[in-house]
């Protein structure tokens, strides 16, 4: 008998909606190759989410997630609620969701495919065969440190981490490391911060739990400019929030674009999965949007949250082949193309090459 998943799915705004649109496609291909059943139940968040409840994160959508398998997510945030209060901007609706998943661990694969390595703005020698796993810390540090404050004269923020907290994806990091290359390279700064000091110190305890894996540590500031420099010297990349969040846009240029890239957000419970840019509202609504880093984020709920390898796989294959046979959205477009795609039409590419 088919399995069924009850699947969370927030389309968001800007870019949003067209790309999960697309990813759906996809899940329900592969779903009846796979013979898997997927029950979709929507749900708002963010501008989407002020704009029918006066709120970014509706507590029918915090109801919703707990009795899902999986979440997928699009994308939230646009010029059109940019100037409300902190609390009710798109973003803290986002941070709140992931807040109350618990999904401590963002795991933003930076992989460049071999069809596409001159699309990257550096030299394909340089790209070519990267595969890094930057392990984020997603939600704590000075993301959501307290105390923070605007005031009319000073403002600050708190960045701050627990042993609780760090042991916990450091293990991660080690875990998911123990399955590639065997190695971790923790990113702070440990040169300035105290909170990295902390970081540092407790990820060598960790580590000690793992005496395959190579441990080695690098400034942030240095990371940024390594990443640029030699990326096939990553393996696994563990930090935190902030530095995680701006290393994850970095790696994701050595892909070609930031269209690419998925991400799965794991923790206790439901996981969360979601392309790792943003809603593009230069571009929502033209239906030129990329749709491969939700496509891609899907494959990846099918692996972490459902444990659907073949499917996840299928998926997987069905991306490569597409860029193999030069099929391109306008983000990639100028490189290799034989066929120029706008969204929908790249959702049925990989549709139609799924068997
Ligand atoms: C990301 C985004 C978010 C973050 C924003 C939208 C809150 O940039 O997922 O990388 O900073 O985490
Ligand atoms: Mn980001």
């Amino acid at each position: 008998m088919a399995k069924t998943y009850k699947i969370g799915i927030i389309r968001g705004d800007g870019i949003g909606p067209e790309i999960v649109t697309e990813a759906l496609k996809v899940l329900d291909k592969v779903g009846s190759v796979c013979d898997i059943n997927f029950e979709y139940k929507e749900m708002l968040l963010g501008g989407a989410a002020i704009d029918a409840t006066g709120v970014p994160f509706p507590d029918e959508t915090k109801k919703g997630v707990d009795s899902c398998d999986a979440v997928l997510f699009g994308a939230i945030g646009g010029p059109k609620w940019d100037n409300l209060e902190r609390r009710l901007r798109p973003e803290s609706g986002l941070l709140a969701l992931r807040a109350h998943m618990g999904t401590f661990a963002n795991l933003r694969p930076a992989v460049v495919y071999d069809e596409l390595v001159n699309a990257s703005t550096l030299k394909p020698e340089v790209v070519k065969g990267v595969d890094i796993m930057v392990v984020r810390e997603l939600i704590g540090g000075i993301y959501f440190g307290q105390p923070r404050e605007y005031l009319k004269d000073h403002s600050y923020n708190t960045m701050i981490y627990t042993r609780a907290e760090v042991t916990r994806i450091a293990k991660v990091a080690f875990e998911i490391a123990m399955k590639r290359d065997k190695r971790v390279c923790s990113v702070d700064k440990a040169n300035v911060l105290e909170v990295s000091q902390f970081w540092r110190d407790v990820v060598i305890e960790v580590a000690k739990e793992y005496p395959e894996v190579e441990l080695s540590h690098m400034y942030v500031d240095n990371a940024a400019m390594q990443l640029i420099r030699n990326p096939k010297q990553f393996d696994v990349i563990l930090t935190g929030n902030i530095f995680g969040d701006i290393l994850s846009d970095a790696a994701s240029m050595l892909s070609g674009s930031i269209g690419l890239l998925p991400s799965a957000s794991t923790g206790e419970g439901v996981g969360l999965y979601e392309p790792i840019h943003g809603s593009a509202p230069d571009i929502a609504g033209q239906g030129i949007a990329n749709p491969l880093a939700t496509i891609s984020s899907a494959a990846m709920m099918l692996k972490y949250a459902l444990g659907e390898m073949e499917a996840s796989s299928k998926i997987d294959h069905a991306i490569k082949q597409a860029l193999k046979d030069g099929y391109r959205t306008g983000d990639i477009g100028a490189y290799d193309a034989k066929t120029i795609c706008n969204c929908s039409q790249m959702g049925d590419v990989i549709v139609s090459y799924i068997k």
